[in-house]
C-alpha cells in the first residue's frame, strides 16, 4: 500500500496518480517545470502504487540529501528492479556498510593512471568506429554511438577487442541490454513470466549464456594471475576486503554487468545530445571546431561536454533516496518511506543559478567549475556515479575525433524533443545528423 499521509510533506501536483504517472513518464521535463513554476523549488509527486516523491531542487536541499548519513537514507532500494540484469551484488543495489564495501572495491578500477592508460585503447575503437560511419546520408546518430560506447565499454573491462568469448559476449550483452530498456523489465517480478515463456523466459536464457562468458572470463584471468595493465577486470580481481579475502567471482560478474549497463546507454545518450546541440548552435560548433583544429580544444570541449550535461542530463533525476529514519531538508521533517529525489534537470534550468539556463552557452564554463551541488549529472555525495571522469573522457576523445574527421550538420529542421527510453531521456529522433568527410 503506498502512504497516503499529507503530513507535513510540501504541496505538489493534485491530479490524481494515474495522471501524474502518465506525465512523469511520457513529458517529464515538462512536468518538472511545471510543478516548479506553481509550486516552488521542492514538492510532491504522486506516482501510482507508491510512496510519495518529494522532489528537490534547492542547492541547500540537495546538499542535505546527498550528506545525509547511510542509515537514513537508502539510495539502493529504488534501483531494485536492475537486480535480474546486474545480480545482488551490485553496488547500485546496496546500501549502508554492503555498498560501502562494494564501492571500495570498485572505485581503483577509476582512478587517473588507470584511465590514463585506457585512452590509447578507447582512442583506437573510437577511430574505427567514427571512420565506418557513413558519410552524405541523414540518419540518427544515437544508435551509432550506442554501438561505439558498448565497444568502449567493452574494450575498458576486459581489454580484449575480439575473440571467442568477447564475439558471443557482445551479442547476448546487447539482447540483455534492449531488455532492460524494454518497459516489460520495470514490471513486479510476479508480473513477469505466468508460464516460463514469452520475453522474460528469453531474457534468462540470454542471462544465463551471458554470465557463463563472463564466468569463464573471470576463471581465465584468476588462471593466468595478470593483476596488471589497465582493464577493469584485473582491477576487481586484484582487490581485495578489509580482511584481505578477495572478491568472490559473484561479486566480480555482479560489478562488471553493473558496470557494461551502467556505462553504455548514458553515455551514448549524452553524446547524442551534445552532437544534436552543437548542430543547432553554429556559434558554439564553430568555436570548438576552431578550438580542436588549433590543437588547443581542452578547455573550450570540457566547457561544451560539462554544458551538455547541464542542459540535457540524460538522467533527469540523482537515485530516489528512500527515508528509513526522519530527516530534515529545507526545514521540513520527512518520515519513512518517502522517496527524496534530488532534480539535476530543475536545479540545472534555475535561472537563479544559471542566467539564461535553456541556451547552450559553454561559456558559462570556462571561467569556474561546476558547482558540487548545483551542477549534479553524476548525481553526489557517496552515491555519485563512479565513471564520471571515464565518462567525461570518452565523451572528449569521440567529440575531438568525429569533428577532426567530419563535418556535422543537423538532418532535421528545429530543435529535437526530449523523449524518454526507459530511465534515460533521448533526443526525439535519435539525433539525426549529416556527417560529410573533412
Ligand atoms: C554521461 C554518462 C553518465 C551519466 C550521466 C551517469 C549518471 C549517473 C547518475 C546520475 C548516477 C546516480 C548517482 C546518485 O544518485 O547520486 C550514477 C551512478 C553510477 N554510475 Fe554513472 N553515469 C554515466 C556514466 C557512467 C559510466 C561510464 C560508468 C562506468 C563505467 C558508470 C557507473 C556508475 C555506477 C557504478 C553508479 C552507482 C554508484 C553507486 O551507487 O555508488 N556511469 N551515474
Amino acid at each position: 500500500m503506498a502512504l497516503r499521509s499529507n503530513q507535513n510533506l510540501p504541496p505538489g501536483p493534485r491530479l490524481p496518480s494515474p495522471m501524474q504517472t502518465f506525465g512523469w513518464w511520457a513529458r517529464p521535463t515538462g512536468f518538472l517545470d511545471r510543478a516548479r513554476r506553481r509550486y516552488g523549488k521542492s514538492f510532491t509527486v504522486r506516482l501510482a502504487a507508491q510512496d510519495p516523491f518529494i522532489v528537490v531542487s534547492d542547492p541547500d536541499e540537495i546538499k542535505q540529501v546527498f550528506t545525509a548519513p547511510p542509515d537514513v537514507l537508502h539510495p539502493g532500494e529504488g534501483t531494485r528492479i536492475l537486480e535480474p540484469i546486474v545480480g545482488p551484488n551490485s553496488i547500485l543495489l546496496l546500501d549502508e556498510g554492503a555498498h560501502m564495501t562494494q564501492r571500495k572495491l570498485v572505485l581503483p578500477a577509476f582512478h587517473g593512471k588507470r584511465m590514463a592508460g585506457l585512452e590509447p585503447l578507447v582512442a583506437d575503437v573510437t577511430r574505427e568506429q567514427i571512420a565506418a560511419w557513413p558519410r552524405g546520408a541523414s540518419a540518427p546518430i544515437h544508435p551509432r554511438m550506442q554501438r561505439l560506447t558498448l565497444e568502449v565499454i567493452l574494450a575498458a573491462v576486459f581489454g580484449v577487442r575480439t575473440g571467442e568469448r568477447l564475439d558471443p559476449l557482445r551479442q547476448s550483452l546487447t539482447e540483455m541490454l534492449d531488455f532492460g530498456m524494454n518497459p516489460l523489465s520495470l514490471l513486479p517480478p510476479a508480473r513477469r513470466a505466468p508460464f516460463g515463456r514469452g520475453p522474460w523466459a528469453k531474457f534468462l536464457k540470454v542471462r544465463a549464456r551471458t554470465d557463463e562468458l563472463i564466468y569463464g572470463e573471470i576463471q581465465d584471468r584468476r588462471d593466468r594471475g595478470d593483476e596488471g595493465g589497465s582493464e577493469i577486470i584485473n582491477s576487481l580481481i586484484g582487490a581485495h576486503h578489509e580482511d584481505g579475502s578477495p572478491m568472490t567471482d559473484e561479486e566480480i560478474h555482479d560489478e562488471l554487468m553493473t558496470l557494461l549497463v551502467a556505462g553504455h546507454e548514458t553515455t551514448a545518450t549524452q553524446l547524442a545530445w551534445t552532437i544534436e546541440r552543437l548542430t543547432r548552435e553554429p556559434r558554439v560548433l564553430e568555436t570548438l571546431v576552431e578550438a580542436v583544429d588549433n590543437g588547443d580544444g581542452d578547455p573550450y570541449l570540457t566547457a561544451v561536454i560539462r554544458e551538455s550535461l547541464r542542459l540535457r542530463p540524460v538522467l533527469l533525476n540523482a537515485a530516489p533516496r528512500t527515508v528509513k529514519k526522519p530527516i530534515e531538508v529545507g526545514g521540513r521533517t520527512y518520515v519513512p518511506r518517502v522517496h527524496l529525489l534530488a532534480s539535476a534537470w530543475l536545479v540545472q534550468h534555475d535561472a537563479d543559478i544559471y542566467p539564461n539556463p535553456y541556451a547552450f552557452q559553454p561559456e558559462r564554463f570556462l571561467e569556474s567549475d561546476p558547482g558540487t551541488y548545483t551542477w549534479i549529472p553524476f548525481g553526489g555525495g557517496r552515491r555519485r556515479c563512479v565513471g564520471a571522469t571515464f565518462a567525461q573522457l570518452e565523451m572528449a576523445i569521440v567529440l575531438r575525433e568525429l569533428l577532426r574527421t567530419t563535418e556535422i550538420r543537423a538532418g532535421v529542421d528545429g530543435p529535437e524533443a526530449t523523449r524518454r527510453r526507459a530511465i534515460t531521456v533521448t533526443p526525439g529522433r535519435g539525433a539525426e545528423t549529416i556527417l560529410t568527410g573533412r
